[in-house]
């Protein structure tokens, strides 16, 4: 996820920019950049870091002269964040200088079209073939242009886009990313949310998929793919600038929630081709994964029990042994891991100082390592030999929860690619199509639990909470059990439930409430057994499960839902109601819930 924005007007383009990149920095802040037009000349500004060294650069933009600009604070996807790769970028005439938000998911194939055709690429980055595209169809109509240049993209894209042909104009063309118009006085902006435009103007314009937007300083035209005008109401923003940063949201914990559909498609969709996982930053061969006698996965916190859920998928498709190491115990195990080791090292931020040196450990050992991180260039995923990004955007919340479904999906993935490259599965379909379903199953976990919130009001005074499940349930049991210690304070714990009468139960009567996770079918009647265990011991039980569990539903006090999925592929959908559970009781306790006490987001220190 990054920010753009745009201005015209007849004020100084460059400070006003920096301005509005300062509002974005919580949607990427690893580098940045502006473009600003003058006098047919379009002056590019940009540097790696935080926005503040942009302005040291440009003198708070009072260096860049230019009336009409667009700028961009980065999230790095594809290309380490550098200063190559920050955008804008520029046609390979200089005419044309663009920014993007999204993900261009057939960057490849159209970066080897324009390539043969002799344009020439500064970076790395998936953004940098719109630009070529619009130079080589621009004709003298800028709609036209974007028009047949956004027939050729696949994927999400919020632009910005100057020509030096139409000054005093910027463009703005919407898929799958926000983009919104502000309406000002004798100037207009666009931006990626409202945060970068509520301090110059509250009335806004928001644009839709597939609406494309020509500014001027005085005039607003929004035209479809067609190029047919459309028009579009004028909207009030009454969101101040701290609400707006979390799209309305009370905390950032709940927007990356919400998210959570968007980021686990945007991490799986670019990877499946032609019915198959495909992961073009991954060059393991056959032969690679046949010398593979086993797989360890190590990480800390949830990104620990993301391995703990993804290694299901892995042992049942890949058939390889996968064992699961906290790292802050494996660096010092002197584990036995060698050259036939594939150590998968999982981390939101890539700089966990325990994972880093687990990882340093294994590779001094023999072993080959992959990395899953949510942020590029980072120390984890320069180490590694080989790298998968999860695109999940910035996390801001301490607490994870998109950086943790995006980590199992990654994971899930891996689980088909390898079955496939070793020739295990007869036929992949089945799973390539589950693995696309899950953002909608994701999404309707969200809306399918109105009544999470009441039931936080139930129990957020409990002394404590059991979470129980068994294989796949109880893996995500882990991880909401630390979801609701970490952000309301309560002491949760969870428990293989076919451990319980080996001495847990001990502690369960009426005050222990028990949230049992019953979303394998192939192990229903053991975990129904275990509720009516601890019911007879007086506890209240919440059991999450299917709709149609009538065998659950006549036991369990309260219920949450999930929607019909495989168990391999289900944690990502399971944990959604536990996230939610977790967000509710902590709200209720008056928590800081992005901040919880004594926690941090990266732990770089041991
Ligand atoms: C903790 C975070 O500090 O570190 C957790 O609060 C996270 O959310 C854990 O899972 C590991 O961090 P990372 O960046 O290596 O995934």
């Amino acid at each position: 996820m990054c920010g753009i924005v745009g201005f015209t007007g007849v004020q100084q383009a460059a400070p006003i920019l920096l301005e509005g990149l300062k509002k974005l920095e919580y949607r990427g802040y690893d580098s940045a950049g502006i473009a600003v037009m003058s006098d047919r000349s379009i002056s590019v500004n940009k540097c790696k870091g935080r926005i503040a060294r942009l302005c040291e650069k440009t003198g708070d933009g009072t260096d860049v002269k230019g009336t009409t600009g667009i700028g961009h604070t980065r999230w790095a996807t594809h290309g380490a964040p550098t200063e190559e790769n920050a955008h804008p970028h520029l046609s390979n005439d200089g005419r044309f200088a663009i920014v993007h938000n999204g993900i261009i998911e057939n960057y490849l194939s159209l970066r080897e079209e324009l390539t043969a055709d002799g344009y020439r690429f500064e970076s790395e980055t998936d953004t940098e073939v719109i630009v070529h595209l619009i130079e080589m169809y621009y004709r003298g109509d800028m709609r036209d242009a974007l028009i047949r240049t956004t027939n050729r993209l696949s994927g999400s894209y919020a632009l910005g886009v100057i020509c030096t042909e139409e000054p005093g104009k910027i463009y703005a063309v919407r898929e799958a990313s926000p983009l919104i118009i502000g309406v000002g006085a004798g100037e207009n902006y666009f931006a990626s949310d409202v945060t970068a435009l509520v301090s110059h103007t509250r009335n806004v314009i928001y644009l839709e998929d597939g609406e494309f937007a020509e500014l001027s300083t005085d005039s607003i035209g929004v035209f479809d793919v067609l190029g047919h005008e459309i028009n579009k109401k004028i909207t009030r923003v009454m969101w101040d600038v701290q609400a707006a940063e979390k799209g309305g949201y009370e905390h950032f914990m709940l927007k990356e929630i919400i998210e959570q559909p968007a980021a686990v498609k945007a991490t799986i969709a670019p990877r499946i081709r032609d019915g198959k996982v495909f992961f073009e930053e991954l060059d393991m061969s056959y032969d690679d994964l046949r010398d593979i006698r086993k797989i360890v996965i190590t990480a800390c916190g949830s990104a620990y029990y993301a391995g703990c859920s993804g290694r299901y998928a892995l042992e049942r498709l890949c058939r390889i042994p996968v064992e699961i190491e906290l790292a802050s115990e494996l660096r010092y195990n002197n584990p036995l891991i060698d050259e036939h080791t594939l150590l998968i090292v999982i981390s939101q931020s890539g700089e966990t100082a325990d994972t880093i040196a687990a990882m340093r450990e294994c590779k001094a050992r023999g072993a080959s390592t992959l990395a899953i991180v949510n942020v590029v260039g980072s120390t984890i995923a320069k180490l590694a030999d080989h790298t998968i990004y999860t695109w999940a955007g910035p996390e801001i919340a301490v607490a994870t929860t998109k950086g943790y479904t995006t980590q199992v999906a990654v994971l899930y993935m891996l689980s088909v690619y390898f079955s496939d490259l070793l020739g295990i599965t007869e036929d992949e379909k089945p799973y390539v199509r589950a693995l696309q379903e899950l953002p909608r199953a994701i999404q309707q976990a969200i809306d399918m639990n109105p009544s999470v919130r009441p039931l936080a009001k139930k129990y957020h005074r409990s002394s404590a909470l059991f979470f129980i499940g068994r294989n796949t349930d109880y893996a995500v049991a882990l991880e909401g059990a630390l979801k609701m210690k970490e952000i309301s304070y309560l002491h949760a714990e969870a428990y293989a439930a076919g451990e319980l009468k080996h001495g847990t139960i001990a502690l369960i009567d009426e005050h222990q409430p028990v949230i049992a996770l019953c979303c394998n079918p192939a192990i229903m009647e053991k975990t129904l057994s275990n509720i009516v265990e601890v019911k007879s011991r007086g506890a209240e039980v919440l059991a999450l499960t299917f709709r149609n569990n009538h065998k659950i539903l006549s036991v369990a006090d309260d219920l949450l839902f999930i929607p019909d999925i495989d168990p391999v592929f289900s944690a990502v959908v399971e944990i959604v109601p536990l996230q939610l559970l977790a967000y509710y009781v902590a709200k209720e306790n008056g928590c800081d819930i992005d901040k919880p006490k004594n926690l941090a987001k990266s732990v770089t220190v041991e």
